[in-house]
């Protein structure tokens, strides 16, 4: 299967699961960089393979398993956007996805993760110790490459790494004290997610010169989407909707995401059994998920998910019109709707 049958079906397993018209609109996106991405997939498989074993093997595990490429795709669209994708943008793409990727094999030694894309996550099939090592490996491989290929800006990309480490610290902090406040909260999605997303739209655009004020713009849409994408992630946590998707995740692994936040505030009572949960018992988890959905909250995260993407448009239509432009604002469409 080539790269782009291979983004294809892994955007059509889940709209099998939960049909929606998101499967169809990235495909365009996807259809539309299908060379350019094969390209990047071809540095993926390259590079995951330097290194030593076990570690690239755990590194490919992951990297190779699939996965919506969404933050390539940002730099891939961002990059026509402004005229066209080089060498510069393929390196940058495959950097977005390396980076991602790093941070998941160490998230999901923290997180002391199961599954992940439908397979057994790599610490569970390699040990802890050599999924750790192997983010190290992609992580070290990034630096390399985006400092050849982006020299000028490379402090970015430094400052976006150290986003998504003080992001995931704040997020640690949350398991042994209690914080449901709605500024922690987008502190660290700011931080864990949105940084990266800021950082691969604005890349995109920079390996072809756009101003500094087109940067900016992208920055603010990549920002802003990757705001939305996760507020859409927590809701599903809770919601579901038959996805097959394990549910309530965050909240077994102390996790306090804005459904429960806001169910919090509408309920305080559900306070003591959320101090349970975090104790170790998982009984009461039922009944707060119960909870959260008679609420309503996840609606109202929803609403809030569309807000950020609205924001995310406006950034977008300062942005000379054009084919991949339209394109990345399907893109934020479609991640904002999607179920899965
Ligand atoms: C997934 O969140 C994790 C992240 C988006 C960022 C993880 C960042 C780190 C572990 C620190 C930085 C590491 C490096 C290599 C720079 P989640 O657990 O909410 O999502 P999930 O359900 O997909 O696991
Ligand atoms: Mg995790």
């Amino acid at each position: 299967m080539d790269a782009l049958q291979q983004a294809l079906s892994n955007l059509r397993e889940p709209a099998r699961l939960a049909p929606t018209h998101t499967a169809a609109r990235l495909e365009d996106a996807l259809r539309f960089v299908g060379s350019d991405l094969a390209e990047v997939e071809a540095r993926l498989r390259s590079w995951s393979e330097k290194g030593v074993a076990p570690g690239t093997d755990a590194a490919r595990h992951l990297l190779l398993a699939g996965g919506k490429r969404v933050r390539p795709l940002l730099v891939l669209l961002a990059a026509r956007a402004f005229g066209g994708v080089s060498e510069a943008a393929l390196d940058l793409a495959a950097v977005a996805e390396m980076v991602h990727t790093a941070t998941l094999l160490h998230d999901d030694v923290l997180d002391d993760a199961a599954e992940r894309r439908g397979v057994p996550v790599a610490r569970r099939v390699y040990g802890n110790a050599v999924s750790v090592l192997a983010g190290d490996l992609l992580l070290v491989r990034s630096l390399e490459v985006a400092q050849r290929a982006d020299a000028a800006r490379f402090p970015d990309l430094l400052s976006t790494l150290r986003a998504l480490v003080e992001g995931e610290i704040i997020q640690l902090r949350g398991r042994t004290r209690l914080d449901p406040s709605e500024e922690t909260y987008f502190r660290i999605v700011e931080d864990k997610t949105a940084s990266l997303f800021g950082w691969a739209a604005a890349a995109g655009a920079r390996t072809q010169g756009a101003s500094a004020q087109a940067q900016e713009a992208l920055t603010r849409f990549g920002r802003h989407l990757g705001v939305a994408f996760q507020l859409v992630d927590d809701v599903i946590d809770y919601e579901g909707q038959g996805t097959g998707k394990t549910l309530f995740t965050d909240l077994g692994e102390g996790k306090i995401t804005l459904p429960l936040i806001l169910a919090l505030r509408d309920d305080p009572s559900l306070l003591p059994e959320v101090e349970r949960v975090r104790a170790g018992d998982a009984d009461p988890m039922t009944r707060i998920a119960a909870r959260v959905r008679e609420l309503g909250t996840a609606d109202r995260v929803r609403a809030r998910a569309r807000v950020e993407t609205e924001a995310a448009l406006a950034a977008l239509a300062t942005l000379p019109a054009s084919p991949a432009r339209d394109l990345l604002a399907k893109v934020a469409e479609d991640l904002t709707i999607r179920v899965l």
